[in-house]
């Protein structure tokens, strides 16, 4: 009886560790059809990080944008539409989204050394992890085994991707669908640590302040000021000028709370769940705890990269990854 018991035990955790985690993908997927993926992926960025201090920001927020469009299926990267319909990247909600290209570089190399294997999905999730540990942040592990989809459409993207001024409860509905606590969601928008905003994105709820359907009550004067200055209002340069997202814009840090919680919050959800009865603790607990933080932030990682994605012999895997071949 007790050995059975132990035998049934163990053979439970075997599968917990080899197999079937975030529906389908696994932590050993790549072992044995292509042993140097994470050291290609790591190689490449290396490179790619050292000439442009902004691609780790764009790669985490491409990640994002891919996944929040019918799931981590790199549709994100596919240049054209389907039917007659552009494709994804046409949606204003795409607006600055880059290093697409970078994903294809990464491609590239892997069919070099493991042909027809590696989804453009898995590289997707795998560059944005190295984009967080390279900037300073936790080192998280992904399972893989994602694989591509053959529809990319802007209308999807208008649909799914959040507004630029969503508030705190559209937000928290987004990622409580992704099975994510508050605490997890809370920590994910940490994201916002790394990059900038464009002025394209900030007008909007400049008008809200001013208009009064956004209390001034969240921002700091000074910081209302700067942002008004930085986007002026009749600027034609919009999609071109930006402000930083915090002071220390190329670093994986805590600072993103610390702002927020004294009013330099950018977007509207960053400035609401500083006050927000749901997310105001959890905010300021960040802020002053950078390893609670990181240690949050990897578990809602590990729950977005799996939200809605294509595995065993759903999809296909792209051979270049912007084109439908
Ligand atoms: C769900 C609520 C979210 C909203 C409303 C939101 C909105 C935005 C907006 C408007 C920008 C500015 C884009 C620009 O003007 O260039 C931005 C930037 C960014 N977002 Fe989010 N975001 C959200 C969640 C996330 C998540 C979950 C991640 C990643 C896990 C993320 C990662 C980023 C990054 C890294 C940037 C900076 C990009 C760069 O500098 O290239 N965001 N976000
Ligand atoms: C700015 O970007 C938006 C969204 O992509 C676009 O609709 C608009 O035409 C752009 N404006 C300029 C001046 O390029």
């Amino acid at each position: 009886m007790r050995l059975a018991t132990l035998v049934l035990v163990t053979a439970f955790l075997a599968t917990f560790h080899h197999g079937v985690e975030g529906g389908g993908l696994s932590y050993d997927f790549y072992t044995k059809s292509c042993p140097q993926l994470e050291g290609i992926v790591r190689a490449s960025l290396q490179n790619i990080f050292l000439t442009d201090p902004t691609a780790p920001a764009a790669l985490l927020r491409l990640m994002f944008h891919d996944c929040q469009v019918q799931g981590c299926d790199a549709s994100i990267l596919l240049d054209q539409g389907s039917g007659n319909l552009a494709p994804e990247m046409a949606s204003s909600r795409n607006l600055a989204i880059q290093k697409r290209e970078a994903i294809n570089a990464i491609k590239t190399m892997t069919e070099m050394t493991c042909p027809g294997q590696v989804s453009c999905a898995d590289i997707v999730i795998l560059a944005a992890r190295e984009a967080v540990s390279m900037s300073g942040g936790p080192r998280i592990r992904v399972p893989l085994g994602r694989r591509d989809s053959k529809i990319s459409s802007y209308r999807l993207a208008d649909a799914s991707l959040p507004h630029p001024n969503a508030g705190v409860s559209d937000v928290l509905t987004i990622f409580a669908k992704k099975g994510m606590t508050i605490e997890e969601s809370v920590a994910i928008l940490g994201a916002h640590t790394l990059g900038v905003t464009h002025c394209f994105n900030v007008l909007d709820r400049l008008n809200r302040l001013q208009g009064g359907s956004e209390s001034v009550r969240d921002i700091n004067g000074g910081f209302l000021l700067f942002l008004r200055l930085s986007c002026p209002q009749m600027s034609l340069n919009s999609n071109m000028s930006f402000v930083p997202n915090d002071p220390s814009m190329f670093a994986f840090d805590n600072q993103y709370y610390a702002m927020a919680m004294s009013g330099r919050g950018v977007l509207r959800v960053d400035a609401e769940m500083a006050s927000d009865r749901r997310t105001a603790r959890v905010m300021s607990h960040f802020s002053v705890n950078q390893d609670a933080f990181f240690r949050a932030f990897s578990s809602a990682f590990v729950k977005l990269s799996a939200s809605g994605v294509l595995t065993g012999n759903q999809g296909v895997i792209r051979r270049t990854c912007n084109l439908l071949d």
